[in-house]
């Protein structure tokens, strides 16, 4: 049986159409370089002598740190964007640095750290690195300073040192003080403050003097009432508190908040009503208010807001219909409502399709009880979604229609490419042996 020339030709086809690519792909998949040895023969004033460059004493430093300075560290882009020169004469200084995925244990020498406190930004990302001392000049120059899942604990006093800061960033890091207050007592030209998965303990601070823009103490251990002193930030943009054992009422004062867009109080034990003064935040595009015990009705003003593109209600008292109408929700990227066992959506103004996670409300506004499926024989898309609760946290309407569609069709795609490749196979072994003959 010999197989016809075009199909042969066809076959073939295919196989530089599915299996080309892969090779081709796979062999310029990204292997993230390690730092290329700097070859030591070479002279540090090799081509670029004519240019001004940077100043020795903070190459021999960069050398020390295990970044190649072959190429002068001056010119953009630096090798993994990890240093950034300013333009002074005869020689240029670092003004950033950033160590990431450190392939070693690094440690930062004080005498290494002192030629180098022309800095005004220290990024230290995935960079297992043992404390280090702070030179005096470091500390008056240093604003921006940036610490994820580098150490594995850092002291509150350590980090309290750094007076001059606009932007501190400290993620994935244990921070052992005994509250933020700790931390922030003399940063008075804070700007942008995140303090997240830190495990840090204490009070929310009673008193922060600077004109923050972004507050980030998600994923740590804080306890007590939203203090005075955040709803007093009147430049403040972004706030999350999310993941913290924060409990009482919601300040009414929030509303005080003009310039916030992003507000997250998820996961904490906050209770009673959602404030009417969220409706003087005119800009509010992102609530998410999940995971706590907050009891009352939803306010219709939400709808008013007319930048919101995300609001999360899920997992808490909330009871009543939900107050909105179709062409709202459907305006919203993210809604999630599901998990308040006590809240229900009024069955002439939201259609089940939405998928709220929620009943329907009877004629009373309180949730039908589940039983209440028999209802849906009248109707062919079940009314009661309660069967939704695989979503275990509430509902995404995004999530509608997909069900397990996408593996069934991968595999059918995998076993057809397969079927083809094994054909193929076959195939040439087939006419080679026909030819053979
Ligand atoms: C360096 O920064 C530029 C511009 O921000 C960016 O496009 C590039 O991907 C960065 N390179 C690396 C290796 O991170
Ligand atoms: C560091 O590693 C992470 C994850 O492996 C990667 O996404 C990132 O681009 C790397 N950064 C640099 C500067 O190599
Ligand atoms: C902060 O910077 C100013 C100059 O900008 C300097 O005079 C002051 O000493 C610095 N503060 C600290 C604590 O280093
Ligand atoms: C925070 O504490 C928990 C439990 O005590 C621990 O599992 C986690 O690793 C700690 N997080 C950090 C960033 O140290
Ligand atoms: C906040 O900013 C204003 C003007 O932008 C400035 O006058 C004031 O000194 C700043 N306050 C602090 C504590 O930095
Ligand atoms: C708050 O922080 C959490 C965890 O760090 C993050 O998932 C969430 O997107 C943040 N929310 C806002 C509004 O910044
Ligand atoms: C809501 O919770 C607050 C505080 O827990 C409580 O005082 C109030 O009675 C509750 N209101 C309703 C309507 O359940
Ligand atoms: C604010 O929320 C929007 C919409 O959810 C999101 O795209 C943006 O990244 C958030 N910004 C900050 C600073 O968290
Ligand atoms: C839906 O609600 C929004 C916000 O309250 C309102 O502006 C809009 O007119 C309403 N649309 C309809 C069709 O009622
Ligand atoms: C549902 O909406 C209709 C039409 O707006 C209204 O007449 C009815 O009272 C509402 N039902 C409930 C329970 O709020």
């Amino acid at each position: 049986m010999k197989p016809h020339p075009n199909f042969q030709l066809l076959f073939i086809l295919f196989l530089f159409i599915f299996i080309f690519p892969t090779i081709t792909t796979s062999s310029s998949s990204p292997s993230l370089p390690l730092p290329p040895t700097p070859s030591p023969t070479s002279p540090p004033s090799s081509p670029t002598t004519s240019k001004t460059t940077l100043d020795p004493k903070q190459i021999t430093a960069l050398q020390s740190l295990n970044i190649p300075t072959s190429k002068d560290p001056c010119t953009q882009p630096s090798y993994h964007n990890a240093t950034l020169c300013d333009s002074s004469k005869p020689f240029r200084h670092l003004i950033s640095l950033t160590l990431s995925n450190c392939t070693s244990h690094l440690s930062l020498s004080f005498t290494a750290l002192k030629s180098l406190s022309t800095l005004t930004s220290l990024n230290l990302i995935n960079c297992p690195i043992s404390p280090f001392h702070f030179p005096q000049e470091l500390i008056t120059s240093l604003k921006t300073f940036t610490f994820i899942n580098s150490f594995n604990k850092i002291s509150g006093v350590w980090l309290s040192q750094l007076h001059n800061l606009t932007d501190l960033t400290i993620s994935n890091v244990q921070v052992k003080a005994s509250g933020p207050y700790v931390i922030l007592g003399h940063m008075n030209y804070l700007n942008s403050l995140t303090i997240s998965n830190a495990n840090l303990t204490g009070f929310l601070p009673g008193h922060i003097h600077s004109n923050l823009t972004h507050v980030d103490f998600s994923g740590n251990q804080l306890k007590g009432n939203i203090p005075f002193s955040i709803t007093m930030l009147e430049s403040l943009e972004s706030l999350n508190l999310s993941s913290n054992k924060l409990v009482g009422e919601i300040p009414s004062s929030i509303g005080d908040l003009i310039s916030l867009k992003n507000l997250s109080l998820a996961s904490n034990s906050f209770s009673g009503s959602i404030p009417d003064s969220f409706s003087s935040v005119p800009d509010l595009v992102h609530l998410d208010l999940s995971s706590n015990q907050l009891n009352g009705t939803i306010p219709k003003f939400i709808s008013q807001l007319k930048n919101i593109k995300y609001l999360n209600l899920a997992n808490n008292n909330l009871h009543g219909a939900v107050p909105f109408n179709q062409s709202f929700i459907k305006g919203l990227e993210v809604f999630k409502v599901g998990g308040n066992s006590n809240l229900c959506y009024n069955h002439s103004i939201l259609s089940s399709k939405l998928k709220l996670g929620i009943s329907h409300c009877d004629k009373y506004g309180k949730p039908v009880s589940p039983p209440a499926a028999k209802d849906s024989s009248e109707d062919d898309s079940s009314d009661d979604d309660y069967d939704d609760s695989d979503d275990d946290d509430g509902s995404s309407k995004h999530k509608k229609d997909q069900h397990h569609g996408p593996n069934k069709f991968v595999l059918g795609v995998a076993i057809a490419l397969s079927s083809i490749v094994f054909l193929i196979v076959f195939l040439i072994v087939c006419s080679k042996c026909c030819r053979g003959r």
